[in-house]
């Protein structure tokens, strides 16, 4: 049995508490938020007993295997350099840190102390992008030529998520002092990984981001809102493909739509999340015809948090790792320089 501590007990954290209990091998033994009542009412709801307000404390004290991290992103680095030096593996939300050089630094702390190490992409969750992965890497694809994808939700502009102006659960995320890096941080960094999967690293990305006027002086409930709500980067990858990929908070009727498509000289597929997590579109080009799209039915894959709790029993790592969350860190890293110095900026 893996015995899992959880911090942080805000939204996300609900959701992945219920998909580990779930998983048979895993137990969730402890939990911690800064926010007594929140962690009261998580332990309430979830059945967990043992609750503290101080991840110091709990990671002195409570017996454990593994933590997951699920708290804002300002502090995915310092709690998991902490959970690191008392030797637990480390589940991380996205993104990895807020600079790629915090996230190297994790990389390489998680792999000196020998602890499983990943950060929860969720879109990996579609058994459809790792269809797609392993279709480019046996070359059913050809030569890629283009890419455009898209991760767009809708929450800025009505309420089907709640009231954003008055929740502090969404207001951090438009504040560069509450530590977001904007809607590209958020859900960008979702769609770089997914885009840059099955495509391999990104050589260069030209970015353009976009923070839009939202109440009175850009300010609601003490947060300041200036991180970005729109961002559209158009990159470059090694293996010569070029793409779009864009990203926004006012995107309505979307609440959240993951898109993405690939053209290459033997082959084009489309996944689209809003119709199915474990369908794919493919069209072959064959005699220099384009046969009529097919949908591929891909089976299932493992959750992160199988993933996870499997890799700490068998002490084997998965996907994605540390490094690769450093990786895609990087590209956020090079779309802000780029947005900042408005030019090409090369990884
Ligand atoms: N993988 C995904 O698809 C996905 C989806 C949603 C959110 N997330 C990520 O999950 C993280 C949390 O997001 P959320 O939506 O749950 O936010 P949230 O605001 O709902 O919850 C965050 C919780 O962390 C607590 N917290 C803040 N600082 C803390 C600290 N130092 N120690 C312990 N607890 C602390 C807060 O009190 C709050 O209860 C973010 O990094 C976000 O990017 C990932």
């Amino acid at each position: 049995m893996v015995k899992l501590a959880v911090i942080g007990t805000g939204g996300m954290a609900n959701h992945q508490v219920e998909s580990f209990l779930k998983i048979d091998k895993c137990e969730v033994v402890a939990a911690c938020d800064i926010d007594e009542e929140r962690v009261s009412d998580f332990g309430k709801k979830h059945g967990i007993k043992t609750l503290y307000t101080d991840t110091d404390k709990l990671l002195a004290e409570v017996e454990c295997d593994a933590v997951s991290i699920v708290t804002p992103d300002a502090y995915h680095h310092p709690l998991t350099m902490k959970a690191i030096a008392a030797g637990k593996h480390v589940l991380c939300e996205k993104p990895l840190a807020l600079n790629a050089a915090d996230a190297l630094e994790m990389s390489e702390a998680a792999k000196k102390a020998g602890v499983i190490n990943m950060v929860n992409f969720s879109y990996r969750n579609s058994s459809a992008i790792q269809y797609v992965a392993k279709l480019v890497a046996a070359g059913e694809l050809g030569e890629i030529r283009h890419l455009h994808a898209y991760y767009l939700q809708g929450w800025l502009a009505q309420d089907d998520w709640g009231f954003w102006e008055t929740s502090p659960h969404w207001l951090w995320r438009l504040s560069t002092k509450a530590g977001s890096m904007g809607v590209l941080g958020d859900i960008g960094v979702h769609i770089l990984d997914f885009a840059g999967m099955p495509m391999g690293a990104y050589k260069s990305v030209n970015c353009k981001l976009k923070t839009f006027d939202k109440g009175e002086n850009n300010t609601m409930g003490g947060f300041e809102l200036d991180a970005n709500d729109s961002a559209i980067v158009t990159a470059e990858f090694a293996n010569g493909a070029i793409g779009t990929i864009h990203t926004t908070r006012w995107a309505q009727p979307h609440q959240n739509s993951l898109r993405l498509n690939l053209y290459g000289d033997k082959a084009s597929v489309e996944i689209d999340l809003d119709t199915s997590y474990s369908q794919l579109k493919i069209s072959r080009i064959l005699g220099r015809k384009s046969m009529p799209w097919e949908t591929v039915d891909c089976g299932e894959t493992p959750t992160n948090f199988e993933r996870f709790i499997t890799a700490v029993e068998s002490g084997v790592q998965d996907q994605a790792d540390f490094a690769r969350g450093a990786e895609v860190q990087a590209v956020l890293d090079a779309c802000f320089e780029s947005d900042k110095e408005d030019k090409t900026v090369n990884l």
